[in-house]
């Protein structure tokens, strides 16, 4: 391959996962709960899911022969701390041999202290909406550190703090109280036991004071990690929007950046970096978010391909953040993979467009190294480098992963 850009030296080149979508049998968190519950609005539920809490270790061989020199995986506080209080010395002797395992093969490992999933206590004591989570996330963040920090590389405290900031100015959920009449929701929180109204899993943690409870959940975690010993550089990361104007929507399209993207980003001065996740772009009329324009090209979730929104993402971020950049994730669900490298080529243009204007990007991680359960939509999407067969988990590298694994390796393309 011929290089025409080169990526600073030390570039992160990897790609990412969540405990949840791949370790399987994630049974004492509050989304297997809601996979369950009779009426779910889950199409099917995790199970097994890739299996990689046992096979992380050829995993992560795989991965690293492949040409990657980092990989995002989230540690799950539903196992670590099962029980309020209760730590769990297995569970993070099992992370400690995935960290292990990453650092044995020359990969730095990149956590998420939180990526979605709570245990099911949390919950039951009010979860996001509750102003005691950021004391009790802070605490779980402060003993993991104390036990895994040493091996940690770079570290995610909260994976997608303004999610629901997104869900709920660009209308991608129906309104909270449609959602809390559904059968299923007063099942699942009579299943965590917890009267319907305070039931407040992440996703679902909507209310404005949620906002106000997961920015400071952030930062109290970071000061706990810091206080633990954490020398390893610590960030927040967001899905971040790239807000487009149509004529006639530039007050609600500046009304929207500011909601979406720029009250997390301020927030984030003096954090070692922001973690950059970006899929796809936000078109906006008079009264809000457009669909994709007619005959545009859609992914597998029906978001328009659009990977330059990479870019306007990470200009933002830096802009208004004013700290490095690590684009944590970008990716694209699809069965045809020569799309996959369409989209990652134009996505790694975007990135070099920032780098040659002087902006601080460390590293690019592909959500993901594998097919896995994409929440409520199951198993249909496949945003993986990797394919798993779901009978026998037998791993299937598709083109593109040996298409940018060897970029990873050039450190340029
Ligand atoms: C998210 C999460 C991932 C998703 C990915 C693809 O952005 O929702 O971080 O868990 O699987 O983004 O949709």
């Amino acid at each position: 391959m011929t290089t025409q850009f080169q990526f600073p030296n030390g570039f992160l080149w990897g790609t990412a996962t969540a405990a949840h979508q791949v370790e399987g049998n994630n049974i004492n968190s509050d989304f297997w709960v809601m996979e369950h519950v009779p009426g779910t609005m889950f199409a099917e539920p995790s199970g097994d899911a890739c299996d990689h809490y046992h096979r992380y270790c050829d995993d992560i061989a795989l991965l690293v022969e492949l040409g990657f020199n980092t990989y995002r995986f989230s540690v799950e506080w539903a196992r670590i701390e099962p029980e309020e209080g209760c730590f769990s010395r297995a569970s993070l002797e099992h992370y400690r041999r995935m960290l292990t395992a990453c650092h044995e093969h020359g990969l730095t490992p990149m956590i998420t202290f939180h990526h979605f999933t709570s245990p099911r206590w949390l919950i039951a004591a009010g979860g996001w909406e509750s102003k005691e989570t950021p004391a009790k996330f802070a605490r779980y963040c402060e003993r993991t550190t104390r036990y895994l920090g040493d091996l940690i590389g770079a570290a995610c405290t909260i994976n997608e703090a303004n999610l629901g900031a997104i869900l709920v100015n660009a209308g991608h959920m129906p309104p909270v109280g449609v959602t809390q009449q559904a059968p299923w929701w007063t099942a699942a929180a009579r299943a965590v036991g917890v009267p319907t109204d305070q039931f407040a899993p992440f996703i679902f943690a909507l209310s404005p004071q949620a906002v106000d409870i997961i920015l400071t959940a952030h930062r109290r975690s970071v000061e706990a990690i810091k206080a633990a010993g954490g020398s390893f550089p610590v960030g927040i990361t967001l899905a971040l929007q790239d807000v487009q104007a149509t004529a006639g929507g530039e007050a609600r399209a500046a009304q929207l950046n500011r909601q979406i993207n720029d009250i997390f980003l301020e927030p984030l001065h003096g954090d070692d970096f922001v973690g950059v996740q970006s899929y796809s772009r936000m078109r906006v009329g008079h009264d809000g978010p457009l669909p994709a324009e007619e005959g545009a090209e859609l992914t597998q979730m029906g978001y328009e391909f659009y990977p330059e929104a990479l870019e306007a993402t990470i200009r933002n971020a830096i802009a208004v953040a004013g700290i490095p950049v690590i684009v944590t994730e970008n990716g694209i669900g699809t069965v045809d993979d020569t799309r996959r490298i369409a989209y990652v080529e134009r996505a790694l243009r975007s990135v070099a467009r920032c780098l040659s204007d002087g902006l601080d990007v460390r590293g690019y991680t592909y959500w993901s190294a594998l097919d896995n359960f994409e929440w409520m939509l199951g198993y249909r999407p496949a945003f993986g480098l990797i394919a798993v067969d779901r009978e026998t988990q037998q791993r299937i590298v598709k083109p593109s992963a040996r298409w940018l694994g060897a970029i990873a390796r050039a450190n340029g393309f």
